[in-house]
């Protein structure tokens, strides 16, 4: 019988729940859930009680000594910090909170020379797969394309520092254009998906980012386009929000579980 990767979750809210409910069920022949993590006791001991074996809460340096393989799903603040301490201990992790790694993707490259694994998923976002594998000849570039109700980009930096109006918005109306580095300052709530798609392709500062909103809209949705020598790709993705966190997309949380499954396969379908 195989032996089961150990996993531990920093980050029991939304995302980290649906993690380890899956843990026991859909991922159960390859991971074994040891331990959990999280700022709030509450939200520990809350998952804690969903799942059948008895896991423990655990800090976040002791949860990376217990296990084989980390699971962050906290908070940008937090996630480079995690995957520092995972080079320094040698145990592969898997990062949701992608903003918190931009910037500071030398990481990535001590990670790669400790021989540490670090997954990200897709999110969100679809076709990641296309530009991954276009990125193996020349691309000439990257844009994003999110569409939001107005609602949705309350409170961005962005919107307060240029005074804009989202309650006068009438009809379908580009709010920002510029690149994914000045797109995460300016609206830190999409900071996952410019970072995901940054990381796969050109980089943040030559990634394109438009934001577009409508009083018409209901859902929120990324068009991704890339064109270089292999042609042209678009790929467009209407997400469901999460029950429990409107913020976060159902898909963002079905990627995380795809992604551990990919981990454990053998066989791979996808770039
Ligand atoms: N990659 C993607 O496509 C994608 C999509 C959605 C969300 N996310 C990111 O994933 C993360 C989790 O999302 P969620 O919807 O589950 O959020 P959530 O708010 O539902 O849960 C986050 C949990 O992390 C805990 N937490 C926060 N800071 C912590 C810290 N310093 N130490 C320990 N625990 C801490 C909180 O108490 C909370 O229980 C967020 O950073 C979010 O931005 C990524």
């Amino acid at each position: 019988m195989m032996t089961k990767i150990k996993v531990g979750i920093i980050g029991c809210g939304t995302i980290g729940s649906e993690i380890a409910k899956a843990c026991e069920a859909r991922l159960s022949g390859f991971f074994e859930l040891a331990a959990l993590c999280d700022k709030d006791e509450a939200k520990t001991t809350a998952v804690a009680g969903l799942l059948k074996k008895k896991t423990a809460a655990f800090s976040v340096d002791e949860l990376i000594r217990q296990v084989d393989l980390v699971i962050e799903a906290a908070s940008a603040s937090i996630s480079a910090g995690i995957v520092e301490k995972c080079i320094k201990r040698k145990k592969d992790c898997l990062v949701m909170s992608v903003g918190g790694l931009l910037g500071k993707e030398s990481l990535l490259h001590q990670a790669a020379t400790a021989g540490i694994k670090v997954y990200i998923p897709s999110g969100a976002l679809c076709g990641i797969d296309g530009l991954k594998s276009a990125s193996v000849g020349k691309i000439d570039s990257v844009t994003l394309t999110t569409r939001k109700p107005p609602k949705g980009l309350e409170g961005a930096p962005y919107i307060k520092e240029k005074n804009i109006d989202l309650g006068g918005i009438k009809a379908e109306t580009v709010i920002f254009e510029g690149s994914a580095e000045e797109a995460v300052r300016g609206f830190p709530a999409n900071v996952n998906v410019s970072a995901v798609l940054s990381l796969a392709g050109i980089g943040a500062k030559k990634t394109r980012v438009r934001i577009v909103t409508s009083p018409e809209y209901t859902k929120n949705v990324h068009e991704v386009e890339v064109a270089g020598d292999f042609g042209v790709l678009s790929a467009r993705t209407e997400n469901v929000p999460s029950a429990a966190n409107p913020k976060t997309s159902a898909l963002a949380i079905f990627s995380a579980i795809a992604t551990l499954e990919g981990i454990a396969k053998s066989v791979r379908i996808g770039t």
